[in-house]
């Protein structure tokens, strides 16, 4: 299984996000785009009008993140327009075997996302609607924010939970990812890494794309639950 890296934009000028975008797309597998709407979170980002514009200045697949109220309603819309992934929140979906259903309709990879305090076990009858599973390694709302050790050992129930149902499901962290703690995200069960502020506040983001992914790639080689597959 190959290690993903999805850089986010949150951490990017968004002034500029057309040419922050381009800074990583040699490198990257994805470009995450965090979708906040004062609600689910307390703070503000951006929605479909952005990103109908970023789809057209980038050619890396976009991961659109949801952190909003009423997933029901908007996550639709993002695989409309064209987003290759949308993720919605297990906290705010109402109705997350229909929303996912609809996005998958309409041509995006569906995900799900838990936040730091959310058990993933009530996902598991899910999975079958899921190509991804997110769990969050930090509350959402902020970039830059302190990875949270705690999620680990749910990031290793989440990778058996998805080996015994041989379910090709992917295991994403987002949260204080970075070359500090990367290593135990792949070696807890993690394949799609997020990170933001540790590429877009660096000098050259493209080459910490690429320096996490070889951390990653070590990691994975010699953690348990990549061997014993
Ligand atoms: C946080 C967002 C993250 C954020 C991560 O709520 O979902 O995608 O950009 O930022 P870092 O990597 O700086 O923690
Ligand atoms: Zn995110």
């Amino acid at each position: 299984m190959a290690v993903q890296i999805s850089p986010s934009i949150l951490s990017a000028d968004f002034a500029r996000l057309a040419e922050e975008a381009r800074a990583v797309e040699a490198v990257s597998d994805w470009l995450h785009v965090d979708v906040m709407d004062n609600h689910f979170v307390p703070n503000l980002t951006l929605g479909l009008p952005v990103v109908e514009s970023l789809l057209k200045h980038t050619t890396l697949p976009l991961d659109c993140h949801l952190m909003i109220d009423d997933p029901d309603q908007h996550a639709v819309g993002y695989a409309e327009a064209g987003a290759a992934n949308v993720t919605i929140h297990a906290e705010a979906a109402r109705a997350p075997v229909r929303t996912l259903r609809a996005i998958r309709a309409a041509g995006a990879r569906a995900g799900l996302a838990v936040n730091p305090g959310t058990p993933v076990e009530p996902c598991e009858d899910l999975l079958p609607e899921l190509d991804m599973l997110l769990l969050m390694t930090v509350d959402p709302g902020f970039g830059g924010q302190k990875f949270l050790d705690i999620v680990l050992p749910k990031l290793r129930r989440a990778r058996a939970m998805v080996s015994a149902h041989g379910a090709d499901v992917w295991l994403q962290v987002d949260g204080g990812v970075s070359e500090e703690t990367i290593e135990r995200c792949a070696d807890a069960g993690a394949d799609v890494f997020v990170a933001g502020s540790a590429v877009y506040d660096a000098d050259d983001p493209a080459q910490v794309v690429n320096a996490l992914r070889e951390q990653a790639q070590l990691a994975t080689a010699h953690a348990s639950w990549a061997r014993a597959r």
